[in-house]
């Protein structure tokens, strides 16, 4: 059983991410990421200071806004539309999700897609259908195929079940899969949770993506001998007498699923800093396709 590490692919992304930087420099260019936080959901605040953190210490520019949970809708629309107008920004990032009184496709829209970094604007999510090889693809997703790649997985031809149907990894993850070429050529089904006898269907899978968001939901029934399991879940359960009183799980029973498959994330260490690293490299694209459009 080989245990695939998100920190090592993710270190071997940041080290590609480094080298652009350099060339980048050599040109007077330096790729800029803002980070909108509307809130204070403690996950979310977790992830966007990850995100800002892994900003600097690659030595790219970074914004980071943190905005009452009282924000209007006509306030954070104003945040974005400066940050679109703003030559030294290249990613935008509005974390998800926002409070209940903010219209996320709304705010989602009125990024430039050419600044969409999440690769959530209509835009973005039709280049990523059309293999169009120009858009942004979501950060989680996007990681994940990389850590098949990484392992040496081969997806072409393979049965893969996405669990989960969400905008930000499900759907476009199924799309990656099948797509043309490496990490992709896949046979994709996409379960969620109205799928009669998930069991039956993800038994069947020679790569199972859990992407549902419930802490242990994929269990030893769930899985064939021999399948490789990708855990996107990070939940947050309680742990009496930890310094933080909760812990970190995936989606997937780790100690029951693990000995029955050829390969396997764990959590942490898996999907989660590739989510990062991924989001580092497509800020430095979206600085790389400023510079072109610049010069044409
Ligand atoms: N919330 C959970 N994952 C993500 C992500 O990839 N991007 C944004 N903006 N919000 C998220």
């Amino acid at each position: 059983m080989q245990i695939i590490s998100g920190t090592v692919v993710a270190e071997k992304v940041l080290e590609e991410c480094r080298r652009d930087i350099a060339a980048l420099a050599a040109l007077g260019k330096k790729p800029g990421l803002a980070v909108v936080l509307v809130g204070d959901d403690p996950a979310s605040r977790a992830y966007v200071r990850s995100k800002d953190k892994k900003c600097r210490d690659l030595g790219l520019h970074s914004v980071k806004l943190e905005l009452p949970v009282t924000t209007t809708q006509a306030e954070l629309l104003a945040h974005v539309e400066a940050l679109n107008q703003d030559p030294t920004i290249h990613g935008i990032l509005v974390q998800s999700p926002p409070p209940p009184h903010i219209d996320e496709a709304a705010i989602v829209r009125a990024i430039d897609p050419a600044k969409d970094v999440d690769g959530f604007h209509p835009v973005n999510v039709a280049k990523l259908a059309l293999e169009d090889p120009t858009g942004f693809v979501p950060c989680t997703p996007l990681g994940c195929q990389r850590l098949l790649i990484e392992a040496g997985i081969e997806t072409k031809g393979a049965n893969a079940v996405v669990v989960g149907r969400s905008m930000i990894v499900g759907k476009p993850m199924a799309l990656l899969l099948m797509a043309k070429g490496p990490g992709g050529d896949a046979t994709v089904t996409v379960a969620h949770s109205r799928t009669r006898d998930l069991p039956a269907i993800t038994r069947q899978a020679d790569i199972i993506i859990a992407a549902i968001g419930r802490p242990h939901f994929i269990t030893a029934e769930h899985v064939k001998e021999g399948a490789v399991v990708i855990d996107v879940g990070i939940n947050r359960v309680e742990a009496p007498g930890t310094e933080k009183g909760y812990k970190l799980v995936g989606d997937v029973a780790y100690d029951e699923v693990a000995p029955k498959c050829r390969a396997i994330t764990p959590v942490p260490g898996g999907v989660g800093p590739m989510t990062i690293a991924m989001l580092m490299a497509n800020t430095i694209k979206a600085c790389q396709q400023a510079r072109s459009e610049e010069r044409r």
